[in-house]
């Protein structure tokens, strides 16, 4: 992780507060009832998440570097720990929504309690603390679970034949109409991963040297409208489209469409934060797989980006505007096999299992979706799933070769 933006007086205090705040404003329109449950096992419940992320401060700040610190409850250690193997035992991924106890009052309690002795610790020194960047790593990882909580509703939502809506009027991505335009690239010899003084995962680090021969990327996402031509021209039926992988994922599990999107009348409704709504041609299509991303991009004689082609072309694109569905609108599959970057180094301890361990067998996204806190996107970020992976708000920009 790179140096803290905080460098003194009271920024960080209050950036604090408003990232953990945050996390409660968003379960407002939630039951005890929604917060409890898990609906699958890539999908915590939102309770969970509301402790795990308490759980991140404890753990590794407050144990760290509060004189005579005493856990909130030590059973906490091992409900809470997510992957940390360095920290000791965990409670199994799959039964989270098993937890009907501690309840959520008892969540709130707990993050009251460890917000009070945070704000303890960082009014003892906010600038100084070599805990500093461990602080900002915390909000940041809370950060990446505020996006998960509302995709992990969102799927346990759609699995109620209510169709109950989060919120009336949750936002969902915003549409550009097509035609898309192609931008184009020459290539060359280009520099890709994180640089400057701001906050960066150690996964965008260090930035290096890529070789990018010439190519062309869309200036858009690609839309409901365009992926509906592809599900009624057989796109999912047709197996030159897909991966060996991909084609055998979709007949083991009968998919013939988006995850969310249902029947209706001939044409398409699609599930949203909101509830049950009309699908929206000019909407970038989400919640596709790797494997359907991949597939429709073939059908449209175009491949999927590279995570330096796109890194190259955001950089460029996003200088003087915000136009071209970069960031904010759906995260977009790269070709790229989420690996360590040249020279990467795992930072010591139990929190150098954050990133490093999990780069195999996955998938880069770039950009950032309407569910990702604004303050939390980045031009090198890498977002990164396996090629199953469909509750996330994952869409398709499409590459092609040039020249
Ligand atoms: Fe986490």
């Amino acid at each position: 992780m790179t140096t803290s933006p905080f460098h003194g007086g009271g920024a960080l205090a209050e950036h604090y507060d408003a990232v953990r705040q945050h996390s409660v404003a968003l379960i407002k329109p939630l039951s005890a009832e929604d917060c409890a449950a898990q609906s699958m096992p890539d999908a915590s419940p939102a309770k969970w998440h509301l402790a795990h992320t308490t759980w991140f401060f404890e753990t590794f700040v407050l144990a760290e570097f509060e004189p005579n610190f005493t856990p909130f409850r030590p059973e906490f250690r091992v409900l809470f720990n997510s992957y940390y193997h360095g920290i000791g035992e965990r409670h199994p991924r799959p039964q989270r929504g098993l937890l009907t106890r501690p309840g959520l009052g008892e969540v709130l309690e707990y993050r009251s309690n460890v917000d009070h002795r945070m704000r303890a610790l960082l009014n003892s020194g906010v600038a100084s603390g070599s805990w500093n960047p461990l602080v900002v790593l915390g909000l940041q990882h809370e950060q990446q679970h505020q996006e998960l909580l509302l995709t992990d509703i969102k799927h346990l939502l759609s699995c109620n034949p209510l169709w109950p809506a989060y919120q009336d009027e949750a936002a969902r991505p915003a549409g550009i109409p097509s035609p898309k335009g192609w931008n184009t690239f020459d290539g060359g010899l280009i520099e890709i991963g994180h640089y400057g003084t701001g906050f960066s995962f150690d996964n965008e680090l260090p930035r290096h040297r890529v070789y990018l021969q010439p190519y062309e990327l869309a200036s858009s996402l690609v839309n409901n409208g365009e992926f509906a031509k592809f599900t009624l021209e057989g796109g999912y039926d047709d197996s030159s489209y897909w991966l060996s992988e991909g084609w055998d994922w979709r007949t083991q599990n009968n998919v013939n469409h988006p995850l969310y999107w249902q029947r209706c009348d001939g044409g398409w409704d699609e599930f949203t934060l909101g509830g049950r709504r009309t699908l929206d041609p000019a909407s970038p299509a989400v919640h596709l797989s790797y494997y359907e991303a991949d597939a429709y991009a073939r059908w449209a004689g175009a491949r999927l980006p590279t995570e330096a082609e796109w890194e190259y072309a955001a950089a460029t694109h996003t200088e003087g505007s915000h136009e071209g569905q970069w960031f904010g609108s759906a995260w977009q599959w790269t070709q790229s096999s989420y690996a360590p970057y040249p020279g990467f180094r795992v930072a010591a301890g139990a929190v150098g299992e954050y990133n490093g361990k999990f780069m195999v067998n996955q998938y880069v996204l770039r950009g950032s979706s309407v569910v990702t806190p604004p303050s939390h996107a980045r031009l090198s970020y890498r977002n990164f799933f396996p090629a199953t992976a469909r509750w996330q708000f994952s869409g398709v920009r499409l590459a092609r070769d040039s020249g």
